[in-house]
């Protein structure tokens, strides 16, 4: 031992030691052998130096933890273990075992006397426990809530917090202290206000970030959203024998079936001076009209269209058709085969329209939002305890004590519907909320927790910690569906208006073609009338509004070919009268000129063959 301190001596320098000054003593290398020689057990265990570098045998340290003035032991240290709580002794009877998963201590106390590791630097708050205020719920506990038999809080909102928490770079030593006399869920905007008044330091729980709680405090961001809903008795709705109407809105069969004896109507206008399959009888006419339209719903319609119009018609109208064909289909397949729940109410709206008592969890600040943002009145809000509470209200109905609806955050009344398949959200959620920690205006907590809440949320922590006290709902797994939407004119009226469009514009060009047939008609018939008797009072009465009319609806009611033959056979009797009178005159002007005359035929009427 003294040889080593010679040789740290000389190696610090020993020429500037001036060693020569100090006195030797002669029988060093006897004590240093006799201190070599030693072999006993001493209080620290065995004392034996091994050559050949004369280490101790079994070198073993205590490690102490140092707290405040005083100390404490927290393992051991050896060659044989490394870090260990169990002495030595009992340890260099056994096999060496130095893997990283067997080095423990006890625990160890930080200043601050906390068992948190420190992280560089803690949270300033004058080495005071930050006072986080937790609502004591009495319902709902998997968000919060007292464990039972202790003074500990546990809950989805701890869990986020403590996650959070251990994502800052600080240490934050924090006491939870309960808000609420556990009997009632307490008024987490009290809880905000105490909070803003200095009681607590910040504030752990189910608080969702509204706008009269950001004026007394700084919210995280929200870690869960949970906006308001409406939640009513659903009832299984079974099929029946009208099942085959729900596809359709009434508008939407109305509109339909008028569109259906528009378009027969409107083909059979276009066909009729053509097409010996629109005529006939008025009787057999209503019945094609009707027979024709509605074996288009099955495109069995056996009638030929042969106007370019008509066509034209008909094949913007089977489109409709196809269009509302495979839409029914569709929608009659979902009805029939997947459970459908049905409730009066629809949402919101519907108790907005309706005087019936509206349940609230009480505490919540949906009372409020109710009564001063949506002006409902206040005398049919109805607060409701828990679960237990919503159930049996709901289950009461409107007239009999109850509620018609339970009004809540969606994050509650999920877990409330995971076990009670009777009820069912209804509507969409009508306000978009979240839950947030609160702290006092300008507090860095709620920007550093902000940033450690987004960490939890891009790593799925947040995630796991929601599947961890949020279970599944039970009534999820069954293959329901809230009241499938019929479906309603709204989504088909662009193609109605298409269809519509079609058929105006087809009667448009229609009505223009067979005015200007009508007039040419007219002419040659005025000439006619007038060559055949110039003098007769008949070409008179024809220029009379309603024989006019009359003349026009036979033309129209007449066939094409009829009208065409007929103007042939009338222009080839005048052509042969014209004949016969240039015939005298001729004779008598020929006789006097000697010209030749020349006759012309009608071209104008019966070269076209329809419309
Ligand atoms: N989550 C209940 C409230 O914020 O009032």
């Amino acid at each position: 031992m003294l040889s080593f301190l010679y040789n740290r001596l000389a190696k610090l320098g020993g020429e500037n030691l001036r060693l020569d000054a100090m006195r030797m003593l002669d029988g060093g290398k006897q004590l240093l052998e006799s201190i070599l020689n030693v072999d006993m057990n001493g209080v620290t265990g065995r004392v034996k130096f091994l050559p050949p570098d004369d280490t101790l045998i079994h070198p073993a340290y205590e490690v102490i933890n140092v707290i405040g003035t005083g100390h404490q032991r927290i393992g051991y240290w050896s060659n044989q273990s490394g870090l260990s709580i169990d002495p030595p002794e009992t340890l260099y009877s056994n096999p060496g075992n130095q893997s990283s998963s067997d080095q423990h201590l006890g625990p160890v106390f930080w200043p601050g006397k906390t068992t948190q590791k420190p992280r560089g630097w803690v949270f300033p708050n004058n080495g005071r426990h930050l006072a986080i205020g937790v609502p004591n719920r009495v319902s709902y506990r998997e968000f919060i809530g007292q464990v039972p038999g202790t003074d500990t809080y546990s809950g989805y909102c701890i869990d986020v917090f403590t996650a959070a928490v251990s994502q800052l770079p600080y240490a934050v030593p924090y006491k939870l202290v309960p808000f609420g006399d556990g009997v009632e869920n307490p008024s987490l905007t009290e809880l905000v206000r105490l909070m803003s008044a200095g009681v607590y330091d910040g504030i752990v729980g189910d608080v969702a970030i509204i706008t009269n709680r950001t004026k007394m405090a700084d919210f995280t961001q929200p870690y869960i959203e949970s906006g308001l809903v409406v939640v009513a008795p659903v009832m299984t709705r079974s099929s029946n024998a009208w099942a085959f109407m729900r596809p359709f809105s009434p508008a939407m069969w109305a509109v339909t079936g008028i569109f259906f004896l528009v378009v027969g109507a409107v083909i059979w206008i276009l066909e009729h001076r053509l097409n010996d399959d629109f005529r006939g009888p008025p009787r057999r006419q209503v019945v094609t009209i009707l027979w024709f339209s509605l074996s288009t719903l099955f495109f069995a319609h056996r009638e030929n269209t042969v106007s370019t119009l008509g066509r034209v018609v008909l094949i913007i109208w089977l489109f409709v058709v196809l269009i509302i064909n495979s839409s029914y289909t569709a929608s009659l397949t979902s009805i029939l085969t997947v459970q459908q729940l049905s409730s009066p109410i629809k949402g919101i709206e519907t108790l907005r329209t309706s005087n019936d008592p509206i349940g609230y969890q009480q505490g919540s600040f949906a009372r409020n939002y109710l009564v001063e943002e949506l002006g409902f009145h206040e005398s049919r809000m109805v607060p409701l305890k828990g679960p237990e509470d919503c159930e049996r209200a709901l289950k009461a109905g409107p007239h009999k004590g109850g509620v018609a609806a339970v009004v809540d955050e969606q994050s509650y009344l999920e877990l409330f519907l995971s076990t009670r398949c009777d009820f069912s959200i209804v509507g969409p959620e009508f306000t978009r909320n979240g839950w947030g920690f609160a702290f006092p205006k300008d507090s860095p907590l709620a920007v550093d927790l902000s940033t450690a809440i987004l960490k939890l949320s891009e790593n799925g922590d947040l995630q796991r910690i929601h599947d961890k006290w949020l279970m599944s709902s039970a009534c999820s797994s069954q293959t329901t569906t809230f009241q499938v939407d019929r479906l309603h004119l709204s989504s088909f009226w662009g193609l109605f208006l298409i269809c519509g469009l079609a058929c105006l514009l087809a009667l448009f060009l229609y009505f223009l073609k067979i005015v200007r047939k009508f007039s040419r008609h007219q002419q040659a018939d005025v000439s006619h009338a007038a060559a055949a008797a110039a003098s007769s009072s008949a070409a008179l009465s024809l220029s009379s509004a309603s024989v006019r009319l009359q003349t026009f609806l036979s033309f129209v009611d007449e066939k094409e070919e009829e009208v065409v033959s007929r103007s042939r056979r009338q222009s080839l009797d005048r052509a042969s009268n014209r004949n016969d009178c240039e015939a005298v005159d001729g004779e008598t002007q020929d006789s006097k000129s000697g010209r030749r005359v020349e006759f012309s035929t009608n071209k104008d009427i019966g070269t076209e063959n329809g419309i």
